[in-house]
């Protein structure tokens, strides 16, 4: 096979040039950064694991009508994704206040918010992707006022989706992060959720023990990071429960 054409690499995937036009392979690594890459490992497992769990959320999204780029899994550790133009924008919604809020608010974590709270943060390692206001956006032209009311209504459609979905297996969404890129239809541009969801972007917890089942595992030093992913695949039912991907043989008495 002919050596496929690397688009971009990020810290967590790569991205190739996709069979057809307008399209990319997402390859998910087994990579794991956190601090703006000051920490970091490789926890063998976590791309295939973050890779079938992207494709369960965002194939949930799609049939709930809320546009995401994700078109098909194609292996264990690629899928194949609609090309977008990305908005240089985190966006992050929080429904109880944890991390970077909780530490710059100085609010306890674990405190629930009376609504859910958008953030943006400019997509910029070299500035730490700093937290920027509407004002931000709009005047240094990352994105327009409709795209951010557009950007709003998406996170929070994902927000309720993701909610749901963990609250029926036992896990509380603390605050995930999406980014959002453009689609070109003729003359019409469509916003659409992009890269990946997955708890290397969203912060989970157990409902009854408050045990996270997320990236702060890997950030806090908590245990065994492909442990926490597993679980949270298993609950889903994206593993079965007994852990192999493949149905072992019966035993016939
Ligand atoms: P924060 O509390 O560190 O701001 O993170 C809020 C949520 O966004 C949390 O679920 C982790 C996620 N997140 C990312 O996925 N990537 C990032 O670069 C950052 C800063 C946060």
């Amino acid at each position: 096979m002919a050596r496929r054409r690397m688009i971009y690499e990020g810290k967590a995937k790569i991205l190739y040039e996709g069979p057809e036009p307008d399209t990319l392979i997402q390859y998910f690594k087994d990579d794991a950064t956190a601090y703006n890459a000051e920490k970091r490992d490789v926890i063998e497992g976590k791309g295939v694991l973050n890779n079938r769990l992207s494709e369960h959320f965002m194939t949930g999204l799609n049939q709930i009508g809320v546009p995401t780029h994700f078109i098909k899994r194609l292996n264990m550790r690629e899928q194949l994704v609609r090309m977008v133009e990305i908005i240089p924008l985190e966006v992050v919604v929080r429904n109880v206040a944890a991390g970077s809020m909780s530490k710059r608010l100085g609010v306890d974590e674990g405190t629930a918010l009376p609504r859910p709270i958008i953030e943006f943060y400019l997509k910029d390692d070299a500035l730490g992707d700093p937290l920027v206001t509407e004002e931000h956006i709009i005047a240094f032209n990352w994105a327009s006022q409709q795209d951010v009311d557009d950007m709003i209504a998406l996170a929070l459609r994902v927000n309720d989706f993701m909610s749901g979905l963990m609250y029926g297996v036992g896990i509380r969404l603390i605050d995930f992060k999406i980014e959002i890129g453009r689609i070109f239809e003729g003359d019409f541009q469509r916003l659409i959720v992009a890269d990946e969801i997955s708890p290397d972007s969203c912060r989970l917890w157990d409902i009854e023990s408050g045990q996270k089942l997320d990236k702060d595992v890997f950030r806090r030093d908590l245990g065994n990071l492909a442990d926490a992913y597993t679980e949270v695949a298993r609950r889903l039912g994206v593993l079965p429960r007994n852990g192999s991907t493949v149905p072992g043989p019966k035993l016939v008495q």
